[in-house]
């Protein structure tokens, strides 16, 4: 018999998507967030989720879904998961702070027999050295015993229409094997398949180890896209033929940067533990360093193209297209439009933007003026740069009303005043 009463602390694009998709399952779901405006909407039946429509959050208002800021109003429950933020500090190191606050409210909750499962992307001994002490502090509960307690890493791609939670196996990693029994019996109602790691140290290990994974071949191509243009070498060609291979080899492609909260964030964390051994983990450090140079590449490859067309950066109008961190969803954050708009601004450049997924944009707390009509836009600018290839974007059409345009994801058609990166 399945657990009936699910609490999901963390209503964002992880908790939200999970939280929907219990109620579906059939289970009482309540959310919990910090935010009352969060919580206000979402009884609303509004979502601020990429993910997750308005009639997705109605429909699981109708099956008992409610969302609350109050921790007061929470009943007794019989899952916890913890969905909340892990960002970076100011040091660059990781701030537990979303997951102790998280942790001591999940304690204040714990009954005998409880589930409580940790999703947040952290590293790996977190489960066991943050948030078990302060569940069993809190409730004066031992873990494997009185509760269980997993982590279990989320693996959400926002904006992948071909895979959501449902259809993308769930790691598991229990503190005690019988930890591990609980939570395969809870995710198994949710998800199609659940695959247990070891223990919870694998299961968040296993989460970094994918993340570093694209963060390094991200910054492997970002790299070759740079030489591959000295040397006259179409570098998208050769991907194109490399990925033709069945087995060995998985495709990645060069762009102005990372963002998200997920590949600028997460190995960091991953650094942060390995440098408490002594020594620093240099293939993270690397990529941190190639990834973070790209906006200032693309910046520099800017004024290259407008000299070419005898035209100095300062006074160009430029205009960005795209955004957002990714393609097809509304998160701006970490996006490296940011600092190639602040770097470009710094040159004197009259900065636009188009991006049918954002209404404002601010760099550094100034307004970044929105083309609403880009078919104007695109032919009042100086210059064009495709940031994010967004699937509203007809490329040909930008392409052929640009006078310049500079493709920053190589996938506008080729021509004499296009330029890939
Ligand atoms: N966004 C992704 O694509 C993605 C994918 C996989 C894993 N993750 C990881 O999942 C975790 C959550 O990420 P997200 O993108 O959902 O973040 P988010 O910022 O979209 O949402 C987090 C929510 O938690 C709330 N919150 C913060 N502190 C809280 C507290 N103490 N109690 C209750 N609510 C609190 C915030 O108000 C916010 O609504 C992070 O560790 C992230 O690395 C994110």
């Amino acid at each position: 018999m399945p657990a009936q009463d699910v609490l999901v602390i963390g209503l964002g694009y992880v908790g939200l998507p999970l939280a929907v998709q219990a109620a579906r399952a059939g289970f009482r779901v309540t959310g919990y967030d910090t935010s009352a405006r969060i919580a206000a909407g979402l009884n609303a039946g509004r979502s601020h989720v990429d993910d997750v429509s308005d009639a997705e959050v109605a429909a699981a208002r109708a099956q008992g879904f409610r969302a609350t800021a109050a921790e007061a109003d929470i009943g007794p429950q019989d899952v916890i998961v913890i969905c909340v933020p892990t960002p970076l500090s100011e040091a660059d190191g990781p701030d537990l702070g979303a997951v102790r606050a998280a942790a001591r409210a999940a304690g204040r909750l714990l009954r005998p027999g409880m589930l409580v499962s940790l999703e947040s992307t952290t590293y790996p001994g977190t489960t066991e050295e943050v948030v078990r002490p302060l569940l069993e502090k809190t409730s004066g509960l031992t873990a494997g015993i009185g509760f269980s307690l997993v982590f279990s890493p989320e693996r959400i791609d926002p904006g992948n229409p071909e895979f959501g939670l449902a259809n993308t196996p769930k790691i598991v990693g229990g503190v005690t094997p019988s930890c591990a029994d609980a939570a395969t019996a809870f995710y198994g109602t949710i998800c199609e398949q659940v695959v247990r790691a070891a223990s919870a140290r694998e299961a968040e290990m296993a989460k970094l180890l994918e993340n570093t994974y694209r963060h390094v071949n991200i910054a492997l191509v970002n790299e070759m896209a740079i030489f591959c243009r000295e040397l006259g070498v179409d570098l998208h060609d050769a991907i194109r033929c490399a990925a033709t291979k069945p087995f060995g080899f998985a495709p990645f492609y060069p762009g102005p940067g990372v963002g998200g909260h997920c590949i600028p964030i997460d190995p960091n964390y991953l650094s942060y533990k390995v440098r408490t051994l002594g020594y620093p983990f240099r293939f993270v450090e690397l990529a941190q360093e190639i990834n973070g140079r790209m906006p200032g590449y693309v910046t520099e490859r800017a004024a290259e193209l407008l000299n070419h067309n005898a035209q100095p950066v300062n006074g160009a109008r430029v205009l960005l297209l795209g955004v957002t961190y990714k393609k097809d969803i509304a998160d701006q954050r970490e996006s490296p439009a940011r600092p190639i708009a602040r770097k470009l601004h710094g040159r004197g450049a009259a900065v636009a933007y188009h991006d049918p997924y954002v209404p404002a944009w601010q760099v550094d707390g100034q307004d970044v003026p929105r083309a609403s009509d880009l078919e104007a836009a695109v032919a009042a600018a100086d210059l064009v740069i495709v940031l994010q290839a967004h699937r509203d974007y007809d490329l040909a059409r930008i392409a052929a009303s640009a006078r310049l345009l500079l493709d920053t994801r190589g996938v506008v058609p080729a021509a004499p005043h296009v330029e890939a990166l």
